[in-house]
């Protein structure tokens, strides 16, 4: 059975047939094509285009189709193209003539676009939930080694000390923008195309309001073409998705190198390294390579979807079936690495001796010009005066604090005796008490702002992010 006719005696060409089908990957969507179709009986009975005898039965008979694809019993057939059509088949199959009554008003093209928000806006709490568990991991990293200093890059060369606390909320901050671009674009997902019909909109007195409140949406489409044209929602998802990604990757490439021999700041948790074939002593940082190298299949997914919409014309056309598998995939590549890094962050260790062998005293060079300007010395003045010494400090293969006073005032007479307390990464740690700086009360304000978020779940968030309309 297909949902339209043949020219007498032709047939599609097989190649045609499998490159045209999407049920190998859209049946994925069944709960949810099933739960719009029960929804849109309920309203076609409320148009009085069912009497309650018919949409009962149909509301039955596709219960009955669910049961089956959800015991795997559903047998498909070669000839169903796509998930929709193979379930209107089965119902018909199932309680004769009456089934052709469900497609009234109705077209694939609103029903497919209902189905595949209906099948993001399940996957939303669950991603934001993934989110807040790899948060929760970094920020419980944080809250047990508050006091641990490490040297902070830029350029990947030492720079500045930090605590380790603050580099773990580094990464937890990104991760919660990426749960407030979440919580904005949902508003835009949860937007009913049901009523559009192919795209003129249905000729029918449909409910779309009372259709919308069954089905959870926030609000209606306000354009029945726009509404089948429409997958912003998918390219802001994947966009999103592509953003976590990249946020992903990077926390990857600082674990792999502060876990290598060479940085030694962190040992991971055997549960998430591999041993290698060849070489006893090595373990691998697998995970996080994955992690990282998923990445770029996230980004792949939004540029290649991109790409399909780029040039489209207003309608449906059969590019958009090109949607699914990068987002269905998608979901797939995050729910499996949040779940994984969330664990490896749990578990594991600093390795407080190897960070403080790593700061060096040269990083707190800064801290000397600073000390300068206190004394009201130009930035600029003290940022070269400091050079000079740090050059000097190197050139005796001494520390800076092993200079002598009277070579420092050499350089500059602002110097006196305070200069050695400079010295101390601790003390450089704690003069950034500012809001968002790395002293120890900053970065307890830090965790507390992100405790207060984590706290709220997907539902609460978005309430307060939007009131409910
Ligand atoms: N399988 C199609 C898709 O995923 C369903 C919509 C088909 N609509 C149509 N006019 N052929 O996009």
């Amino acid at each position: 059975m297909r949902l339209w006719g043949t020219p007498e005696g032709s047939a599609l060409d097989p190649a045609f047939e499998r490159l045209n089908a999407s049920l190998p990957f859209d049946r994925r969507l069944y709960p949810h094509d099933i739960r719009g179709s029960i929804a849109w009986a309920r309203a076609l009975a409320r148009a009085g285009l069912l009497t309650p005898e018919e949409r009962d039965a149909i509301i039955a008979g596709l219960e009955a189709v669910k049961a089956e694809l959800d015991a795997g019993a559903f047998v498909f057939q070669p000839t169903d193209e796509d998930i929709h059509t193979a379930i209107e088949r089965r119902l018909t199959e199932r309680i004769g003539p009456v089934a052709g009554k469900l497609h009234t008003g109705r077209s694939r093209n609103d029903q497919v676009a209902t189905d595949l928000r209906l099948f993001l806006m399940e996957a939303w709490p669950r991603l934001d939930q993934g989110l807040r568990g790899l948060e929760e991991a970094l920020a419980a990293q944080a809250e047990a080694h508050l006091d641990l200093i490490m040297p902070g890059y830029t350029h990947l060369q030492r720079a500045q000390p930090i605590r380790y606390a603050h580099w773990c909320l580094a990464h937890a901050w990104a991760f919660e923008r990426d749960r407030a671009r979440l919580r904005d674009a949902y508003p835009r997902l949860a937007t009913l195309p049901l009523g559009s019909g192919a795209l003129s909109g249905t000729p029918f007195p449909i409910d779309r309001e009372a259709l919308a409140r069954e089905l959870g949406f926030r609000s209606l489409s306000p354009n029945s073409l726009d509404a089948v044209s429409d997958r912003d929602f998918v390219a802001e998802f994947l966009f999103i998705a592509a953003m976590i990604g990249i946020h992903l990757s990077r926390l990857a490439e600082d674990l792999i190198l502060f876990a290598s021999a060479e940085f030694g700041f962190i040992a991971l948790d055997p549960a998430y390294t591999t041993g290698s074939s060849l070489m006893p002593q090595k373990r691998n940082p697998d995970a996080l390579e994955l992690a990282r190298a998923r990445a770029g299949r996230l980004v792949g997914h939004l540029t290649g979807f991109l790409t399909v919409l780029k040039g489209l014309p207003s309608g449906y056309n059969k590019d958009l079936q090109e949607d699914k598998e990068p987002v269905f995939d998608t979901v797939d590549t995050l729910e499996i690495l949040l779940t994984v890094l969330s664990g490896l962050v749990r578990t594991m260790r600093p390795r407080p001796e190897r960070m403080r062998q790593a700061l060096e005293e040269a990083m707190l060079a800064t801290e000397l010009a600073d000390y300068l300007v206190r004394k009201g010395v130009p930035f600029r003045e003290a940022h070269r005066v400091i050079s000079e010494l740090v050059r000097e400090s190197l050139r005796q293969a001494k520390p800076l604090s092993a200079l002598p006073l009277e070579l420092m005032r050499r350089h500059h007479p602002a110097f006196d005796a305070e200069v050695y307390t400079i010295l101390d990464p601790e003390a450089a740690v704690e003069r950034r008490s500012i809001p968002g700086g790395t002293a120890r009360a900053a970065v307890e304000a830090q965790i507390q702002a992100l405790r207060a978020c984590l706290d709220r779940s997907f539902q609460e968030s978005l309430s307060g992010a939007r009131p409910d309309p």
